[in-house]
């Protein structure tokens, strides 16, 4: 189908009902009832709209309304679109409670489903959110295929689903088989929400749109290309839950591979979401496999250990709630790969995240090769470092780097600035990535949804990093101060000729403060 990339101009999704799974948990009241809100208030949600939620707690529909209407309330900012009127809004969603494992509940949800259709007069279209635990996706999808509510005969049937997707190749092969036994791909729309960020879009923007940054784009030009994704905050309220993932299944096989594919893919044939999504795959597929026994030298993980910054004490991640006290999970990853392919045979990319590091950022950093003679001798690193930013969160902008002379006698070098950031498009609010991707659910576009096939090469990518780890616990787990950029020997990826990452900040925490894992 045509992608909304393509178009200018916003059409209104067709009349539909939104079933949430999983509507008393955190993602429903702090995106999506925030996103779809917003999107009522741009006048870019059908005419007709009802929200079913369902959970397991005991709540009456007018409770759960109380409780959207306190989400929304407190998401808007002075930025928010135009607000209507709050309480009207939330007339439009209802609550039902049962056990999702119980297959008995399925009858009274297939009930109460016909019941809203009839009484709203919204229609026989249905999109069914799962925010549960991974664990259910299967249960929930056999069941509603059972009751007949995955039965498209009086409208579509859609289906979104949040990662993870499976933990690992085998298990995203299975639940992949699963779903096709039940609903088509064109069904099936696998959240990844870093796709539904303005700023990945605009890599493919940046990149296909100008002439000038195309032509450099390549193993001829670039020397190498940094990926980082780094949050200050440690794991909060889900220690359970992150310590049977990590860093690799958490950030690294959706996240940063998905950026990495839309920075490294060819020119789409055209803006249809598969000629994109079928650019991203062969990038996948061209992921120079990482041996076993190369784990070691290419993969550097860590996990945060105490320290303090600025006087405050920080607990390591093995004195979080709900994280074993010997754990072994990463907080930290950082990977040296190639893309065997024409355009980057030979050049390293380096992907890493981490939680507990010492700012919030996400960027690309694209590192061109020094001029083939530099003139300028003995008046810095006698090379050139231009370097191309594209920072996807916070203060989303692009920032190009380059050599020029300082003013004065002789000529002294200096590396300076030109930096472009969104928000200088001062009447632009950018919008959540969770509103830009429930929109285009409705309108069932799927470009910025993991395909099953992308999904499942990029966990085969990883499955020798989770063999690794698993079958050798010879393998370190470093530890790094909360607040710092990571584990030392992360820098040891990158080179020996004294090249580091691009630390975006200092490190925070006191350094008497340091201890060992
Ligand atoms: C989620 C991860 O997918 O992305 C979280 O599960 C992580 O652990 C989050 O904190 C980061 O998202 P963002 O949009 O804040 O960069």
């Amino acid at each position: 189908m045509e992608s909304i990339i393509n178009k200018s101009r916003m059409e209104k999704p067709d009349n539909l009902i939104l079933v949430i799974f999983g509507a008393t948990g955190d993602l429903t009241s702090r995106k999506l009832m925030p996103g779809i809100y917003s999107l009522r208030c741009q006048n870019m949600m059908p005419e007709k709209f009802s929200l079913l939620g369902i959970g397991r707690t005991v709540m009456t529909t007018e409770d759960f309304r109380a409780r959207m209407r306190d989400a929304i309330v407190s998401s808007l900012t002075e930025k928010s679109p135009d607000t209507g009127p709050v309480d009207e809004f939330v007339s439009c969603c209802s609550y039902y409670s049962f056990d999702m494992i119980s297959p008995e509940g399925y009858q009274g949800l297939k009930k109460l489903v016909d019941g809203i259709r009839k009484s709203s007069s919204v229609g026989g279209n249905i999109i069914f959110y799962y925010a549960t635990p991974p664990s259910m996706y299967e249960i929930i999808s056999t069941s509603l295929s059972r009751v007949g509510l995955a039965d498209q005969k009086d409208g579509f049937r859609r289906f979104i689903i949040e990662k993870p997707f499976g933990y690992d190749y085998v298990s995203a092969r299975k639940l992949n088989q699963t779903m096709h036994s039940l609903m088509g791909e064109d069904q099936i729309f696998r959240i990844d929400h870093y796709l539904g960020k303005e700023t990945v879009q605009n890599l493919l923007v940046m990149r296909f749109a100008n002439g000038i940054f195309e032509p450099l784009w390549n193993r001829n030009y670039v020397s190498r290309i940094e990926i980082t994704s780094a949050e200050n905050l440690g794991v909060e309220r889900r220690g359970g839950y992150y310590d049977n993932s990590g860093a690799l299944r958490d950030m690294v096989q959706n996240h940063l591979l998905q950026m990495a594919g839309l920075t490294a893919m060819e020119p789409p044939s055209s803006l249809d979401a598969d000629a994109i999504r079928n650019e991203v795959l062969k990038v996948f597929q061209s992921l120079q496999p990482i041996r076993e026994e190369d784990v070691e030298k290419q993969v550097i993980r860590g996990q945060y250990t105490s320290s303090t910054i600025r006087g405050e004490c920080i607990p390591g991640y093995r004195y979080e709630k709900g994280v074993d006290t010997h754990s072994r999970t990463e907080t930290y990853v950082a990977i040296k790969f190639f893309i065997n392919n024409w355009r980057w045979g030979g050049v390293p990319f380096f992907i890493r995240t981490g939680k507990r590091l010492p700012t919030r950022v996400t960027e690309v950093v694209v590192h061109f090769k020094p001029s083939p003679h530099y003139l300028f001798q003995g008046t810095k690193n006698n090379k050139s470092d231009n370097q191309l930013i594209i920072r996807i969160q916070p203060d989303e902008g692009i920032l190009m780097k380059f050599d020029m002379k300082e003013p004065g006698a002789g000529f002294k070098v200096k590396n300076v600035n030109m930096d472009f950031h969104y928000k200088d498009l001062s009447d632009i609010r950018v919008p959540s990535a969770y509103e830009r991707l429930l929109y285009d659910v409705m309108l069932g576009d799927q470009t910025l949804f993991s395909r099953d096939d992308t999904i499942e090469t990029a966990w085969k990518f990883l499955e020798p990093i989770q063999n690794a780890w698993k079958n050798n616990p010879a393998i370190k787990v470093y530890g790094y101060p909360a607040g710092t950029w990571g584990p030392e020997p992360s820098n040891r990826l990158i080179g020996d000729d004294g090249l580091t990452w691009r630390y975006p900040c200092k490190n925070l925490a006191d350094e008497e403060s340091y201890c060992e894992l």
